[in-house]
């Protein structure tokens, strides 16, 4: 049995538990000796009940590639919050990743929209610098599409109108926001929606510190724009647009427009293939709806519509005939 490792934030009677089970040092998980190629103990992520600022942490809610995010409790305002906290264990380069943090923090506070969720605070704590948004009651749009398949076509269009307003409070703050993917959109019980994660938005005015110094592939594939695909750094308000109408297509006949065994065949297609017209892949979505998704989805830029308020009238124009 090792001795107790007072720098690991792990409840010691789970390791007794297990010790005692497993009759086997080398069986144990972690707490353990720790070996020369563990990572030093501020890599672990923060546990439950850890306070960070003024925060405490109640559940973890995700892990992405940079980030653990948190279901917390603000105790100065006695409100539930989401905090996003860098995941050091992943962390290549320090001082870029809590760059990138900060930047995702400013574009954020930018905007201020009910369907975009609120920024509340941003803290360099030295173990975990946060970002901490209002808490939104909910499940990705992702998660409701992988578990049930295809939406109805009236929940998923009044699900994209309230991105589209949400985008219109982006690009009016001088925003990008190119990462529009039903991951990044959370729904409540009523079909409310809230757009989330910043992580890859751009503004002029803002350091676009993934640009600098990862790929210029920002985005994920399987939403990515075609103008995005081949930089990302140039890119105005129809990229999102793009996306939008992926996410519209996934929603309505549960699949996406290109599919592929990687990352360059999808890229391939957003470039070179025509879409398969929605109304061709599942029963019952009316020839309207399946045109504007097309029309979102035009490899041009220019062949798209072309702000959000051209967009909004068209889902109104498919919404008031669907009635
Ligand atoms: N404000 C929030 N309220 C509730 N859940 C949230 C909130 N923000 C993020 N989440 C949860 O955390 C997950 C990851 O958040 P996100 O900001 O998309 O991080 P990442 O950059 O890792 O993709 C979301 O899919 C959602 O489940
Ligand atoms: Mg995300």
């Amino acid at each position: 049995m090792p001795p107790p490792n007072t720098e690991h934030p792990v409840a010691s009677d789970a390791v007794t538990e297990s010790a005692a089970n497993a009759g086997d040092t080398h069986a144990l998980p972690y707490p353990r000796r720790p070996a020369a190629a563990d990572p030093p103990p501020h890599t672990l992520p923060p546990e439950v009940g850890t306070v960070v600022g003024t925060f405490v942490l109640q559940e973890k809610l995700g892990e992405g590639v940079s980030c653990h995010v948190f279901r917390g409790w603000d105790q100065s305002r006695s409100r539930p919050v989401a905090l996003k906290i860098l995941n050091w264990a992943n962390v290549f380069d320090r001082g870029a990743a809590m760059k990138q943090l900060r930047t995702e923090a400013m574009a954020l506070a930018r905007v201020k929209h009910s369907l975009v969720v609120r920024f509340i605070d941003f803290g360099f704590d030295p173990r975990w610098p946060y970002l901490v948004t209002e808490f939104f009651e909910g499940r990705p749009l992702g998660e409701l599409l992988r578990s049930g398949g295809a939406l109805p076509p009236a929940w998923a269009l009044y699900l994209v109108s309230q991105m589209a307003d949400a985008l219109g409070a982006v690009w009016q703050a001088g925003l990008v926001h190119r990462d529009i993917k039903p991951d990044n959109i959370m729904v409540g019980p009523n079909g409310n929606a809230k757009l989330i994660d910043f992580g890859l938005a751009k503004a002029d005015a803002l350091e676009a510190t993934r640009e600098r110094t990862g790929p210029e592939l920002a985005g994920t594939a399987a939403y990515l724009a075609p103008e995005q695909a081949k930089d990302a750094s140039v890119v105005d308000h129809r990229a999102d647009i793009y996306s939008l109408g992926v996410t519209l297509y996934e929603a309505i006949t549960g699949r996406l427009p290109f599919e592929g065994r990687n990352r360059v065949q999808v890229i391939f297609q957003h470039l070179n293939t025509p879409p398969v017209p929605p109304a061709e892949r599942a029963e019952g979505i009316p020839p309207l709806l399946s045109d504007l998704c097309l029309w979102m989805l035009a490899k041009n830029p220019d062949d798209r519509p072309q702000n959000y308020e051209e967009l909004r009238q068209a889902l109104n124009t498919v919404i008031g005939v669907g009635r």
